[in-house]
């Protein structure tokens, strides 16, 4: 199979579904418009709403986008595993009452097998329970044997994400071989391991969920599918994560450039390297999408993905500003797909290099401010007789210039945070929550 690349899969695509009548469209902006359920767009279909329930017209019944999308929803977990990320893109078909579930599936089959090239006995088509229509296409059209389609409750293949248009669905699976494996004995599609992972979901979107669990069948039937690139890629390129497909893993070596540091030599080192790269990706695309850094809402997000980034680049010893710098590599990599990068160039450097300097500034006086408490302790410790002891300071106050400065997760209880001093050494600690966890938020932000 020819290892083709983040640009080119997503090129490939594009020009697929136009050869089947299909208008490509640029990817919607994250911002979400006249939409109040989402701060930022988070699927493909999400921007195509109005089409899928009839409200507005759209340009073309047959529709392709390659959807920029953003999840921060476990932003915790970003860096500590090579699977998590906050940034994606969604490559999706869509028909908007115009062809449907045969169309949908013979499609995404010719596409992966003869476009791509993946191997046909590797891929496993899944479907919904009892939807025989979409399991006489998978057999008796598209020739799969009966035992490798497999047959998913609602959990897996109905797709719905809150209020709006839902659907039962059919996901492709493709199997990476048992190096990816967990090696147990019933390990097969639907194990939560490395080795079949789904690649492509065929969602029929026939309902509408008014987000309180009430369904009403739509006035026409569509299809809305989705397939991340970035996953796709790292199927057709063979690699182990969404960190060393060709675009991220050029971003990820500059950032170990710029640290002097080499990728999968200690974990520590990896989960920032990742948290840089996932990060300056999302920041990039939000500012070239008009987000500002502020205290709310998206322009929040934002300025907490800065921090984040310019927090864990120190961690590495990257000196002095370095996010704008990282950019300019997202920024190189990605403008095939998103010319517009391009042209807001200056602008987005300039306010991710405004936010790192003002970061740097708060980061530099909240250390000064914590030096001169350690040393305030120290005098008065050494009138204190019980010296071994470490000293406590205020909760409220330590837990204000943490947040200040090192930025801590969102759901730390101020009143569980332990600061205290001890030889000269600060320490906090996050109260435990998985013991990984716990381990990672001691290391993070000691300072000595
Ligand atoms: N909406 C479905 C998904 O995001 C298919 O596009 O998976």
């Amino acid at each position: 199979m020819q290892k083709y690349g983040v640009n080119e899969l997503r090129r490939m695509f594009l020009e697929f579904f136009e050869s089947k009548d299909h208008l490509a469209m640029k990817s919607f902006s994250l911002v979400p418009h006249n939409d109040n359920s989402l701060l930022l767009i988070n699927a493909g279909m999400a921007p195509l709403k109005p089409y899928f329930t009839g409200q507005e017209i759209p340009p073309r019944r047959r529709v392709c986008t390659c959807q920029k999308c953003i999840r921060t929803g476990d932003i915790e977990n970003i860096g500590k595993t090579a699977r998590h990320g906050t940034f994606f893109e969604m490559l999706g078909n869509f028909s908007f009452g115009d062809y449907f579930k045969t169309e949908s599936l013979h499609w995404s089959w010719e596409f992966l097998t003869q476009v791509v090239g993946l191997d046909p006995d590797r891929l496993y088509p899944s479907i919904y329970l009892d939807d025989e229509e979409a399991f006489k296409i998978w057999n008796e059209e598209i020739g799969v044997p009966a035992e490798r389609i497999f047959r998913f409750g609602r959990e897996d293949n109905f797709w719905e994400h809150g209020a709006g248009p839902c659907g039962p669905c059919s996901e492709i699976y493709y199997d990476r071989g048992e190096k990816y494996g967990c090696g147990k004995p019933d390990c097969t599609v639907g194990c939560e391991c490395d080795r079949y992972i789904e690649v492509w979901n065929n969602v029929f979107s026939q309902f509408e969920n008014d987000g309180h669990g009430n369904y009403t069948e739509l006035a026409q039937k569509n299809i809305d599918t989705g397939m991340g690139l970035e996953r796709l890629a790292v199927v057709v390129q063979d690699v182990d994560s969404l960190f060393t497909i060709d675009t991220n893993k050029a971003l990820l070596d500059r950032v170990c450039q710029l640290a002097g540091k080499e990728y999968q030599k200690d974990y520590e080192t990896d989960v920032s390297l990742r948290i840089v790269t996932d990060h300056i990706k999302s920041c990039t695309f939000m500012i070239s999408d008009g987000i500002m850094p502020s205290n709310e809402g998206r322009g929040y997000v934002l300025r907490r993905l800065l921090r984040r980034a310019a927090r864990h680049g120190r961690k590495l010893g990257i000196e002095g500003k370095f996010l704008a710098n990282l950019s300019d590599t997202v920024i190189a990599l990605s403008k095939d797909g998103y010319p517009e990068l391009e042209e807001k160039k200056e602008f987005i450097l300039n306010v991710i290099s405004k936010e790192e300097e003002q970061f740097n500034k708060t980061i530099d006086q909240g250390l000064g401010i914590l030096a001169e408490m350690i040393s305030d302790m120290e005098k008065k410790e050494e009138k204190n007789e019980d010296k071994k002891d470490g000293r406590y300071l205020r909760r409220e106050f330590s837990y204000s210039k943490f947040q200040q400065t090192m930025v801590l997760p969102d759901n730390v209880e101020k009143d569980k945070i332990e600061a205290k001093v001890e030889n000269g050494v600060l320490s906090i600690s996050i109260p435990k929550r998985t013991e990984e966890e716990a381990k990672m938020a001691e290391k993070v932000i000691e300072i000595k």
